[in-house]
């Protein structure tokens, strides 16, 4: 068994180094195209330069086209991806997207029998004036016309439209998953309180549809986290926090049952509270310190209701026992230090920035997500694992998907995905507020540049209540 898991241990570690060489590999050959593209408006095209730069490239290109049928980039939204991987680039690289960007380019693909002359062509095709090129014909029609056959050029508007095409599909899809969710916490609860035995089944069907849905997708499931339900914020938090926990195993590389396991934790860990009377739970004040009690005891009594369910994970009892059991604060109280399981301590985080994020009948104003994010920075080390808190943060940015933004240009975003900086996600542009732009809403990402500097940055975030903003419109 443990022989088992150091093996997909290292299976995992060996393709997270072999995705990562891949992803070198891609951004030098790209680098390569641009150093191309650049000596071919210094050097007329029987230049040394310009011939021994293309050879360069032509071997880059033809070594990833040793283990694939094409090789393809693809720009969205200023970001370069190399088929399916983000491929981070430094500012130098900026302008160069900018060229295909401004020629309607939004990828471009290299197919076996690639020469070299062909690329010096489409180097000199690229440089041209996109005025000029536009009256010559579509840049696609061009290149058929001049006979570059081994190389393929996606138009930008076509692969923005599929790729926002395909995430609405998902959202859709997300939002279903969240509302079944809710219903067989609701249901889990509901059972508990008439003392029937509650039926696993639902939970496990709900959360095998989670984990799929995070997988395919993990922003869309994770969008639907920042909608804050005032009304039904116990099934909401509970579900809210169990996204976020599936999300982080899968984020961290779980196996699949692992993730599960995660997914049943998440959605029970304070079904205790069930046996906490409703008025303390929902009580706006403070605690008296014999309400504080009955509610300390909400990791017990769901470690105790969880254990008398046979299919449940023993992980989920765990976790539902120890997920107050970190900081100074924590209970209950258990002789000897107590050093949380793993699943426990996700289960903590995510507990923890659902928490401080939700609009709760105790707080008048929502915290913003940036300053939950910045709480758990603090926390690491102490309440929370430096490194689990290092991979959360970097799960879900600093702006994470749902956050309004105000930006330098008077704009506000709504953040929809994130990109490879903590800082610039793409976001859906809103002018009017009234749900009516949901379509036309031009979607963006703060990585793109105009003549090298950054178009637009954000430079705080705006409360969406006080703004009167139904974000939920825009997320699912
Ligand atoms: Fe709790
Ligand atoms: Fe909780």
């Amino acid at each position: 068994m443990a022989d088992a898991q150091n093996d997909n241990r290292g299976e995992a570690r060996q393709s997270f180094f072999a995705k990562q060489q891949l992803i070198e590999s891609a951004r030098s050959a790209f680098q390569q195209l641009s150093a191309v593209l650049k000596n071919a408006t210094l050097y007329p095209g029987a230049h040394p330069f310009v011939l021994s730069s293309a050879e360069k490239l032509l071997n880059k290109i033809e070594e990833l086209l040793a283990t694939r049928k094409e090789v393809a980039f693809y720009i969205v939204g200023g970001e370069l991806f190399f088929e399916t991987h983000s491929v981070p680039i430094d500012q130098s690289l900026s302008l160069f997207i900018e060229q295909f960007t401004s020629r309607d380019v939004g990828g471009i693909i290299f197919k076996p029998g690639l020469t070299q002359q062909e690329l010096i062509q489409f180097a000199a095709l690229m440089n041209k004036d996109p005025a000029v090129l536009t009256a010559e014909g579509t840049i696609d029609e061009i290149i058929a016309k001049e006979r570059i056959a081994h190389i393929a050029l996606h138009r930008a508007i076509l692969v923005d439209k599929k790729i926002g095409g395909e995430i609405k599909v998902e959202e859709k899809r997300a939002a279903a998953v969240f509302k079944d969710a809710i219903d067989a916490v609701k249901e889990m609860v509901h059972a508990v309180h008439m003392d029937k035995s509650a039926s696993l089944r639902k939970m496990n069907t709900v959360v095998q549809a989670m984990v799929d849905n995070v997988l395919d997708n993990r922003d869309a499931l994770m969008g639907l986290t920042s909608i804050k339900m005032y009304d039904e914020y116990t099934f909401a938090h509970s579900v809210n926090t169990s996204i976020l926990a599936v999300s982080l195993g899968t984020y961290l590389s779980f196996e699949k049952r692992q993730i599960a396991a995660l997914g049943v934790a998440g959605l029970m860990h304070d079904i205790g509270k069930v046996h906490v009377p409703h008025q303390i739970i929902n009580k706006p004040g403070k605690l008296t310190d014999e309400e504080w009690e009955q509610v300390k005891r909400h990791p017990i009594e769901g470690a105790l209701l969880l254990s008398d369910i046979p299919s449940v994970s023993k992980l989920a009892m765990v976790a539902a026992f120890e997920h107050h059991q970190h900081g100074a604060q924590a209970y209950p109280q258990v002789d000897g230090m107590v050093r949380q399981h793993p699943f426990s301590q996700i289960v903590s985080l995510a507990d923890a920035y659902e928490a401080l994020t939700a609009a709760r009948v105790y707080y008048s104003v929502q915290m913003p997500p940036d300053h939950a994010i910045r709480i758990l920075i603090k926390k690491r080390g102490s309440a929370f694992e430096p490194t689990l808190v290092k991979a959360f943060v970097n799960m879900i940015g600093i702006f994470p998907i749902g956050t309004l933004l105000k930006l330098d240009t008077g704009e506000m975003g709504l953040v929809m995905h994130q990109t490879r900086d903590l800082l610039r996600p793409r976001v859906l542009l809103l002018t009017k507020f009234d749900g009516s732009e949901k379509e036309s809403g031009q979607e963006v990402s703060l990585l793109e540049t105009a003549s090298g500097t950054y178009k637009r940055t954000a430079v705080g975030t705006i409360n969406p209540n006080a703004a009167k903003i139904d974000v939920k419109k825009y997320l699912s």
